[in-house]
């Protein structure tokens, strides 16, 4: 099939230098969604897609954030004449043998299973998908055969052009509709701007295909949500929250305890195992999967993050890039950037960051560190206030620390550096060069007492 996505319009009412369509719903922008939407509905309906996005406005911006996606065609409208003149510019791409499915770039939530229905019902002629709203202002009006709604669709009425008869009719063109190739681009170029607007209206083609005797239906979305396009911030802003809702209940759907599914932020995909908690206020981004029984605290951000079964991530912990086993604790305030590598019990307790970096089994830093470029082996335990200085100014160096090291509170190990294992460092040590396994190893300056050192005292004024 063709589908055509009408993207060119300017959006002045986002008060935005970003082109409208890039603005994001749940972390990826209107048109992308919209054009994965386009892919999954030839997907459903067993078809390949041609897909042509109309751009204007930012024109160069659109195209340039798609570059890596080339099946893509883009075309360039201008000046924008109206939809029928957007849909127009697509043609030369389309072809005639299969139906045409026109798309808005500014409406991001309509369903794949509701555009192939619509195409299904279109069969050989014209289908509109069509929405009832309570206030209808501002849209096409649908005049069908009857007016108890039944029947074929005899044309659509833009709002400005309507009388007060038709202003009352609630059914609504939602710009979404399907037509035949061949057909479409006979009418197309027969329309005129003899209108309100002055514009060359997409909707005016029903008119056409009637005269054409061909068939024109409309089907009514049952869900409004999908047809709501974005014009304003305030539009964006309902749209995210309307998307963020679907999130959640298939979240719900899936087994996952949420303690409130109205704060819950998922910008990307996030899989979930059972008996998965999700306290409120967590945003996910990217790829997350939490396995069996994990539970994550209120306030977390976990971006591109896979975590194993029964761990628990307590409140406000930042994860991103990393690996995390089973049977994890960590937090609260815990970080974790990119390359960190926790295997299964281990612990990470507060204001404890953690980069590119593996902990073996049952390894503990819980109190205040930088474990940075390192090696942990099992069990090693990182005291309070450790850290891993890996940076020498110009260059990252490792350390690589063997398993059940002792490390005291309050330690610099200065990179590259070598702990074997079973090592004890003591407390406060700044270590600069390899320690050896088994042994006490104590880096610091040591305590004196001063015999007959007397306290200072406050001179008389
Ligand atoms: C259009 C429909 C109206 C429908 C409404 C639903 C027509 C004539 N009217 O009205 O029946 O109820 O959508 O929202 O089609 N665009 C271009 N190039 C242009 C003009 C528009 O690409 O020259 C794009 C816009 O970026 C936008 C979409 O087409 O994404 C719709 O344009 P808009 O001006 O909002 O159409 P409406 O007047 O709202
Ligand atoms: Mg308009």
């Amino acid at each position: 099939m063709n589908i055509v996505i009408l993207a060119a319009g300017q959006g002045k009412r986002m008060r935005s230098a970003r082109p409208k369509v890039l603005h994001p719903i749940a972390g990826k922008s209107m048109l992308a969604r919209v054009i994965e939407t386009a892919r999954e509905t030839a997907h459903l309906c067993g078809s390949g897609a041609r897909i042509v996005v109309v751009v204007g406005h930012g024109a160069e911006e659109v195209r340039s954030s798609f570059a890596s996606q080339t099946d893509l065609q883009f075309v360039e409208q201008q000046p924008q004449l109206g939809t029928g003149h957007a849909v127009l510019q697509a043609m030369p791409w389309m072809a005639d043998d299969v139906p045409t499915l026109v798309l808005y770039g500014d409406v991001p939530l309509v369903r794949a299973q509701t555009l192939a229905a619509l195409l299904d019902s279109a069969g050989d002629g014209v289908s509109l998908l069509t929405v009832n709203l309570a206030d209808p202002t501002g849209y096409g009006r649908i005049i069908r055969e009857s007016i108890h709604g039944g029947g074929e669709v005899h044309a659509i009425v833009e709002e400005r052009d309507a009388n007060d008869a038709q202003r009352r009719i609630t059914e609504v063109n939602t710009g979404i509709l399907v037509a035949p190739t061949g057909r479409l681009r006979h009418w197309l170029a027969g329309l005129s701007n003899q209108n309100a607007q002055g514009e060359y209206y997409l909707t005016d083609i029903v008119a056409a295909a009637r005269r054409d005797h061909v068939q024109v239906t409309a089907s009514v979305v049952a869900d409004p949500d999908e047809t709501l396009g974005v014009n304003s911030k305030a539009q964006l802003a309902h749209l995210e929250r309307v998307f963020q809702q679907r999130t959640a209940q298939s979240l719900l759907d899936a087994g996952a305890t949420l303690a409130d599914p109205a704060r819950i932020d998922v910008r990307g995909t996030l899989t979930v195992g059972a008996d998965v908690f999700i306290d409120v206020g967590c945003v996910f981004e990217g790829t997350v999967a939490l396995a069996d029984g994990v539970h994550v605290g209120p306030y977390c951000v976990l971006r591109d993050v896979v975590v194993g079964s029964d761990t628990v991530i307590h409140a406000f912990s930042h994860f991103d890039g990393a690996h995390i086993g089973a049977d994890v604790i960590a937090g609260p305030f815990a970080r974790l950037r990119p390359g960190a590598r926790l295997d299964d019990a281990v612990h990470i307790g507060n204001f404890v960051e953690v980069k590119a970096s593996h902990l073996e089994r049952g390894a503990k830093a819980n109190h205040l560190a930088y474990v940075g470029d390192a090696h942990v082996g099992a069990r090693t335990n990182i005291g309070a206030g450790t850290i891993f200085a890996n940076y020498d100014g110009a260059n990252k160096h490792r350390s690589e620390l063997g398993a059940d090291v002792h490390v005291g509170s309050n330690s610099v190990l200065v990179a590259p550096v070598r702990v074997g294992e079973g090592a004890t460092i003591g407390a406060g040590s700044t270590v600069t060069r390899d320690v050896p396994a088994r042994k006490l190893t104590v880096a610091r300056a040591r305590a004196v007492t001063v015999e007959g050192w007397n306290r200072p005292e406050k001179k008389p004024r």
